[in-house]
């Protein structure tokens, strides 16, 4: 579904690559998380997969990004968003700035398309219940804050129900209720057969819905693989990259002696359970 065949890019104003010759596919339906630290590419990367890169951006590419069987260079930028929705990391730079409520601002990409005025209905009031936004219908986009318009923004990319869905960084403004109600549409999304990619810090969120993760550093894939082996790998803190607090917990119960040296660390609250229940015998504490 989607393939990056030895893919560079650098910046107009770039003095160095920030992708580097990635190869990597994802399948449909996959939801594939990427995580890295600040400056390591993962914007410019979610940027490259929906077209904006070089489309809107410029710079200098080399190698080839395939999305749905489609070369992303070659193929213009209005044709790549019917299938490609891009969720962007700073939501005030996705509203369109011309429209004066929610509403209207959902239905302005389907407007683009030439929906049908009822269908179009249908889809944004589908839209404002799953995110359960329908309290801001009617207010300004403007008027929001930072987390309502990341609601927003993502609403305004579900409306086109695109088939590959990257979102970058979703849930940087939420707080707890608001990134559930992200997480739990990106997981009805990735039930529906949507191919996934998600830009994530919150990673005991990413380790619970993830098929696979990266991690970039320095415009580069360091590590591929399913969540529990990428994200308990002892490198990342290395790398900038803080691990989920089970890791973390379940480390420090090893230091000590109470978590066997052989026994893999958790990332999930599940596995970090089971494994505090396996070495204490099931004995419960009082
Ligand atoms: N518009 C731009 N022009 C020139 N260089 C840029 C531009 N945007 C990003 N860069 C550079 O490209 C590299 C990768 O940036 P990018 O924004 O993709 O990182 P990121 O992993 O998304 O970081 P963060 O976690 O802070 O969002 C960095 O060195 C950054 O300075
Ligand atoms: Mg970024």
């Amino acid at each position: 579904m989607i393939e990056l065949d030895d893919f560079s890019y650098a910046y107009p104003t770039g003095s160095r690559p920030a992708l580097r010759s990635l190869r990597l596919a994802v399948p449909a339906g996959q939801l594939c998380g990427v995580v890295g630290p600040s400056g390591a590419g993962k914007s410019t990367f979610a940027h490259a997969l929906a077209g904006f890169i070089p489309h809107a951006l410029g710079g200098e590419t080399a190698g080839r990004v395939v999305v749905g069987g489609r070369t992303v260079a070659d193929t213009p930028l209005p044709d790549l968003v019917r299938d490609v929705g891009l969720v962007l990391q700073n939501p005030f730079n996705q509203i369109s700035g011309v429209k004066f409520t929610v509403r209207e601002e959902l239905a302005f990409g389907l407007e683009n398309l030439g929906v049908p005025q009822e269908e179009m209905v249908r889809r944004v009031d589908a839209v404002l219940a799953e995110l359960r936004i329908e309290g801001l219908a009617d207010r300004s986009p403007y008027q929001l804050s930072g987390g309502q318009q990341q609601l927003v923004a993502l609403g305004s990319v579900l409306v086109m129900r695109p088939s590959v869905l990257v979102l970058d960084e979703p849930t940087s403004q939420l707080d707890p209720v608001g990134s559930g109600q992200v997480f739990d549409a990106v997981r009805a999304l990735h039930r529906a057969g949507v191919t996934i990619v998600l830009v994530e810090h919150k990673l005991e969120r990413l380790a619970e819905i993830a098929d696979r993760v990266l991690v970039l550093r320095h415009g580069e894939v360091a590590l591929d693989g399913p969540p529990a082996t990428v994200l308990a790998d002892p490198r990342l803190a290395d790398w900038g990259v803080a691990g989920t607090r089970y890791t973390a917990a379940a480390r420090l119960a090893r230091e000590r002696g109470l978590w066997p040296e052989d026994r893999d660390l958790p990332v999930t609250l599940d596995a970090a359970v089971a494994g505090f229940r396996a070495v204490t015998g099931g004995v419960e504490s009082r």
